[in-house]
């Protein structure tokens, strides 16, 4: 595992968006594995700043985001779909058509969860997987649970996931308690996993995601088990990690 320890959130978002431009730039129609949250808004500003200055081609580029609340159309505007058109798609040439995101509308949800394992094995794997991380070390919506979840499947939010997410709603109550999510293969499976966090409620998860035993009670900390991991944190977020504390 690779850390990059940054100063903020601004660096840590440059860093991310510089790994994924020099990806799509030896390799036009990379696959990309995307979340959202408030942590990729930066390196999403990045991405399409390279794209308007620095022709950063995505006209070949796919995506496939790893979550989506169930119960919301793609125009609702928190849907994840609606969050990636105004945060990226929208600010890019990319095709739509190459963009997958689960359907929080569809009519069978287990249906709509194969399909969605079925894009990843149609696709190989992701050249790239960035991911955020939850206060409680969730990632994409795998909670923390007794295993670990391969499949897309349907997860049930946690109170502390929906208290963390309530902020883009009006009121509390609107928050969906399910989303369809990327498993753990689906993210694993990835040539490279980029975990970026930033500000200090994320210290301790980081701390556990990094340097804690490997449990699904953690489910950051899958991410030790991969060959090829970058960390990209901040000082606040990497703040409880032993070797990070050392070096200080
Ligand atoms: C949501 C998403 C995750 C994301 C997490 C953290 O729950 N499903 O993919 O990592 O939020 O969000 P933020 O970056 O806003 O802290």
């Amino acid at each position: 595992m690779k850390i990059l320890v940054v100063a903020d959130e601004r660096e840590m978002s440059i860093e991310a968006a510089r790994i994924i431009g020099a990806l799509v730039r030896t390799k036009p129609d990379a696959v990309l594995g995307l979340p959202t949250g408030s942590t990729p808004l930066g390196t999403y500003r990045e991405l399409a700043r390279m794209h308007h200055e620095e022709n950063l081609d995505f006209s070949r580029v796919r995506t496939i985001n790893l979550d989506e609340y169930i119960g919301l159309s793609g125009d609702h505007p928190q849907s994840y779909r609606a969050f990636m058109r105004k945060h990226l798609f929208d600010h890019v040439n990319i095709d739509e058509n190459n963009t997958h995101i689960p359907d929080g509308m569809a009519e069978n949800i287990e249906e709509e969860c194969r399909r969605y394992d079925e894009i990843f094995y149609r696709y190989g794997r992701t050249d790239l997987q960035m991911i955020g991380i939850g206060v409680n070390a969730h990632i994409a919506f795998n909670e923390p649970a007794d295993c670990f979840t391969p499949d897309t499947h349907i997860a049930v939010l946690t109170e502390s996931t929906i208290n963390a997410n309530k902020r883009n709603f009006d009121r509390r109550d609107e928050v969906p308690q399910t989303a369809i999510s990327v498993g753990m293969r689906g993210i694993m499976s990835t040539r490279h996993l980029v975990l970026i966090a930033c500000g200090e409620g994320k210290a301790e998860a980081v701390a556990k995601s990094c340097f804690g035993p490997v449990t699904p009670q953690v489910p950051g900390s899958l991410i030790q088990l991969h060959p090829y991991t970058t960390v990209i944190a901040d000082e606040a977020a990497m703040a409880l990690c032993p070797v990070f504390f050392e070096n200080k």
